[in-house]
């Protein structure tokens, strides 16, 4: 009996699972009716509407009749079935091979489950050391034919690189990296054949240094006996490399974090950070400004309402603080100058590179000063601060690495009134944010005073703006009432790093102040107050640490340099 004809309908028929070829259920095209019901013994039959698919309101046009496929359909289907018959074999046939390159990959496997790696007993007891670690009192160095101080290394899997015969692995630890050398049994090994980066191990073998021309961390290398791995590390499609690349795209970056701050580029950052905080302390110490940790959880404003983090605090309205200025002011009757360095929280709406919601500001509020003495003060600790960051060679090394071009500032910094810049950037025809020249009383936005900074290329104290755009705490200049005495560091690439300025210590004009932004004194009767017990000239300033640091290890956003950014819509992980 022949074969009943396959239906094939242009405009209703289907392509999948719920077609089969009938007149009720036709195909929509002819490959893949010949790819269902193979030509040599079919008759094709095919039909379309006249006027052409039907329409969403089931207008199905005129239906021409069934007809047998045309000659010239035929022959162009019969060559695309062609290509696809052939494309089929190639798959099957690789399928074929990888599954026999998979089952002599088990029976590998399967070998080398057998391979037992067990500590030779005879070998001397191993000093446990970290991967940084030179003292040559504690470590003796093998050359490559002579054996060295037997050690216990603990990290995880950074590089992997396999030869024949041998297979190196760089180790990394927090503290640094070596180049491990496996050899004979234990390349063996199944816990080394399915190794993977981040794989965490422990190691044991003698520290031996290099072979000539060859390259590793501190020019020497581990000649590894024995090792376990602590914990696997997923691989395949979870591999840390296929969950994060240098070139991926941002978000993804972003919820991986925990895992880009395993790459060298994150990691060095965060000790470049910590080594700079170290120095904000150290040089604090040496000028005798003591350390106080300020309230996050306030009930008054800094920098104006627009980006508080309101909440609520056992029914009352209550923000995380944008500033801890008003509170370091209230420490120096008792404290003498003092400084802080805790978290600031902005609920920054707009999404820029140097913007965070959360970030750390490093502030302080020095007694009894001019103006003049703030600006000395704020020169010497930034140059202090890279002074002593840069004199650890370890942590200059990872400068040096982020941002070659880095070189310390100069002294003294440029200074610039505000009315000069303002000067400035209408002879550079760089416009304000409504798109025409600036004019004193204007804010300088973010994109003109980076320009600026940009080109002038140097540090800059920017000082004396307008009181109109300052806020209510400043103090005026006796000389130009106009202006107050303020002043905003510039760094290079970054912009503004610094705010600071003398603070208004008089009663009736602080009074004036919270007037003139419409503020309630009442919730700050307790910063009022100073100027009522024992009032003097102060000042200080905030500095925001993940600037310094995207000016320091030149880095496009202060993104980069905080542990897990926080900015707007984004408070994970
Ligand atoms: O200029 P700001 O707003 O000044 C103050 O908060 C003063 N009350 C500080 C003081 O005098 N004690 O902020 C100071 C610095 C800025 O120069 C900038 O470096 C940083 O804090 N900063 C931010 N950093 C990251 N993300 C943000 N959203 C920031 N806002 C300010």
């Amino acid at each position: 009996m022949p074969a009943p004809p396959v239906y094939i309908d242009e405009d209703v028929g289907r392509d999948d699972d719920s077609a089969v070829g009938t007149e009720g259920a036709p195909y929509k095209t002819l490959l893949h009716a010949m790819i269902k019901h193979p030509p040599d013994t079919t008759t094709y039959l095919t039909r379309k509407s006249e006027t052409g698919p039907v329409g969403e309101d089931g207008d199905e046009g005129v239906r021409l009749e069934w007809k047998p496929a045309s000659k010239s359909a035929l022959k162009k289907a019969t060559n695309l079935f062609e290509q696809h018959k052939k494309k089929q074999a190639k798959a099957a046939e690789l399928a074929i091979r990888e599954n026999a390159e998979a089952v002599k990959r088990q029976q590998v496997l399967e070998e080398a489950k057998k391979v037992i790696i067990e500590e030779d007993a005879s070998l001397p007891a191993p000093i446990r050391i970290r991967l940084d670690e030179t003292d040559p009192a504690k470590i003796k160095l093998g050359t490559p034919d002579s054996p060295g101080t037997r050690i216990r290394v603990l990290g995880r899997v950074h590089h992997l690189r396999s030869q024949k015969d041998v297979m190196f692995v760089t180790l990394k630890d927090g503290y640094g990296q070596m180049q491990c050398v496996f050899t004979g049994k234990l390349i063996r090994a199944y816990a080394a054949m399915t190794l993977t980066l981040e794989t965490s191990l422990a190691i044991h073998g003698e520290l031996r240094s290099l072979p000539p021309k060859a390259h590793a961390p501190l020019d020497r290398e581990l000649h590894a006996d024995f090792f376990t791995v602590i914990g696997a590390a997923v691989g395949d499609k979870e591999a840390i490399t296929n969950k994060v690349q240098a070139d991926g795209d941002a978000q993804t970056l972003l919820d991986n974090r925990h895992l880009v701050l395993r790459g060298e580029n994150a990691s060095s950052i965060m000790k470049v950070r910590a080594a700079v905080t170290r120095a904000f302390r150290q040089t604090y110490q040496e000028t005798r400004v003591l350390e106080v940790t300020p309230p996050a959880m306030v009930q008054t404003q800094v920098e104006g309402g627009a980006t508080l983090f309101e909440f609520n605090y056992y029914g009352e309205k209550a923000y995380l603080t944008q500033s801890s200025q008003l509170y370091l002011e209230t420490c120096v009757a008792s404290l003498g100058d003092v400084f802080c360095i805790c978290p600031s929280f902005r609920a920054e709406k707009s999404l820029t590179r140097r913007h965070l919601s959360e970030y750390m500001h490093i502030e302080a509020e020095l007694d009894f000063i001019q103006f003049d003495d703030l600006l000395a003060h704020l020169e010497h600790v930034i140059c202090r601060v890279i002074d002593i960051t840069l004199a650890d060679p370890v942590i200059a090394a990872y400068v040096k690495e982020l941002n070659p071009k880095f070189a310390a500032p100069h002294r003294p910094f440029r200074r610039m009134k505000y009315e000069e810049a303002i000067q400035w950037l209408i002879e550079h025809e760089i416009p304000n944010e409504d798109g025409e020249p600036h004019k004193f009383g204007d804010d300088i936005a973010e994109a003109a005073e980076r320009k600026m900074t940009d080109e002038l290329n140097v540090p800059i104290f920017l000082t004396h703006f307008p009181v109109e755009i300052k806020a209510f705490y400043m103090k005026k200049d006796d000389q130009d009432k106009r202006v107050t005495e303020s002043v905003d560091v510039l760094m290079p690439g970054v912009g503004e790093i610094v705010g600071g300025s003398m603070r208004i210590d008089d009663y009736e004009e602080l009074m004036a102040g919270y007037k003139r932004v419409g503020i309630d004194p009442a919730p700050y009767y307790w910063y009022t107050d100073q100027r009522r017990y024992g009032t003097s000239p102060h000042g200080g300033y905030g500095l925001g640490l993940e600037r310094f640091l995207a000016w320091m290890c030149g880095r496009w956003t202060v993104r980069e340099c905080t542990l897990y950014p926080r900015f707007a819509y984004r408070c994970t992980p």
